[in-house]
């Protein structure tokens, strides 16, 4: 499984690993030559010096590599906020919900992890908040070794592998929550996770004060599924038809449109039970983006990748072009698109590249 093979250490790191193997060998040749020759009084010298420079030791090397500290992990939640407006368009249910969980999320003694459940149609932003998210809470963002990006379909692509995945799974989870409580979990494609991992999930979401030693409650899951994706798609849809606009769509609304067919049992969905349990803290509706979004998403693109310096460079005609390369629903009207801002990029690169 990839999770488990991760290469944990950079160059850097392993350098300072044969650094912490070098203290190792002093501890023990101090001891060694305490304990037969010296007096009980010298065998607490020599272990209150080595761990003294194993302190020392540690602060050092958490100022150059990434330590579970503050230096490593926290978030400004003002920056969050700000990142997030300029940077996700159309989503209107998404921004105030996420930042306000996790900025509650983030107090000294939180009563559970936090679990919060992305729902929507393909690149309607799913990836990218969670994206923004590791940024900001992590200095290393998405390269932080205590944020895990889990893809079902990668992870997890047998049925018949099931009880050994969910062993995996649990003594991975452990481990990286002992290594750093404040670990971020994103599990993305989760409608597509076999239904035995899911229970493997759940005592980690639950309100344990601690679990075989290991306290989880300031873990942080985001759950990423289109489960519901076509549910919200119609309400937004509909929305449009009778010409209101999408931000009079209430969080509220959205919740139940995802919530209630689970909880009646209708569609068989994978967080039924974490649902009648209680253990998912928020539902995060992502709507459909109209040809509008998808059209500052290209401009954000051309820019990030170089073809232009800034945005007011770029002619409408030439954003039109590529937002014409992707596919748009429904019949007739040709509003909303079907891959959001997801594909964007490739199209990018095959206008831009024509000669
Ligand atoms: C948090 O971010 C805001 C906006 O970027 C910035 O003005 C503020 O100084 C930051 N606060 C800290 C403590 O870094
Ligand atoms: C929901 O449906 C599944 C099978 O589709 C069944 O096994 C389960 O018992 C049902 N749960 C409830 C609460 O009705």
């Amino acid at each position: 499984m990839k999770i488990l093979h991760r290469q944990r250490h950079d160059q850097s790191s392993s350098m300072i690993f044969r650094k912490d193997y070098t203290l190792l060998i002093i501890y023990l040749s101090l001891s060694l030559v305490s304990g037969e020759f010296m007096t009980a009084g010298v065998v607490a010298v020599g272990s209150a010096i080595s761990a003294g420079l194993l302190a020392g030791f540690n602060v050092i090397n958490c100022m150059i590599n990434e330590c579970c500290t503050d230096r490593w992990v926290s978030t400004n939640y003002t920056d969050l906020k700000l990142t997030l407006d300029a940077k996700l368009y159309g989503q209107h249910l998404v921004i105030e919900p996420v930042v306000k969980h996790l900025k509650a999320h983030g107090k000294d003694n939180p009563s559970k992890a936090l679990a919060l459940s992305f729902h929507g149609w393909t690149g309607t932003g799913k990836n990218y908040v969670s994206r923004i998210v590791a940024e900001k809470m992590f200095a290393k963002g998405m390269k932080s070794k205590f944020v895990h990006l889990i893809s079902a379909t990668k992870e997890f692509p047998h049925k018949e592998m099931v009880p050994f995945y969910k062993d995996k799974l649990r003594d991975f989870i452990e481990a990286r929550v002992k290594e750093c409580p404040r670990s971020f979990f994103i599990f993305d494609e989760m409608d597509k996770m076999p239904p035995g991992i899911i229970d493997t999930l759940k005592p980690y979401l639950d309100f344990y004060e601690n679990l075989g030693g290991v306290d989880y409650r300031k873990a942080t899951f985001f759950f990423l599924s289109n489960t519901a994706g076509n549910d919200i798609a119609e309400r937004t849809i509909t929305t449009w038809t009778n010409n209101l606009d999408r931000e009079t769509i209430k969080l509220k609304e959205m919740e139940e449109v995802i919530r209630l067919p689970a909880l009646n049992n209708k569609s068989g969905l994978w967080h039924s039970e974490l649902i009648l349990k209680n253990l998912i803290t928020a539902y995060v509706p992502f709507l459909p983006l109209e040809r509008r979004h998808v059209k500052q998403c290209i401009k954000d693109g051309l820019v990030h990748k170089g073809y232009y310096k800034s945005e007011d460079e770029i002619s409408d005609a030439k954003v039109q072009e590529i937002a014409d390369e992707l596919q748009y629903y429904p019949e007739g009207v040709l509003i909303f698109s079907t891959t959001g801002c997801k594909r964007i990029h490739e199209k990018i690169d095959l206008i831009m590249e024509e000669i």
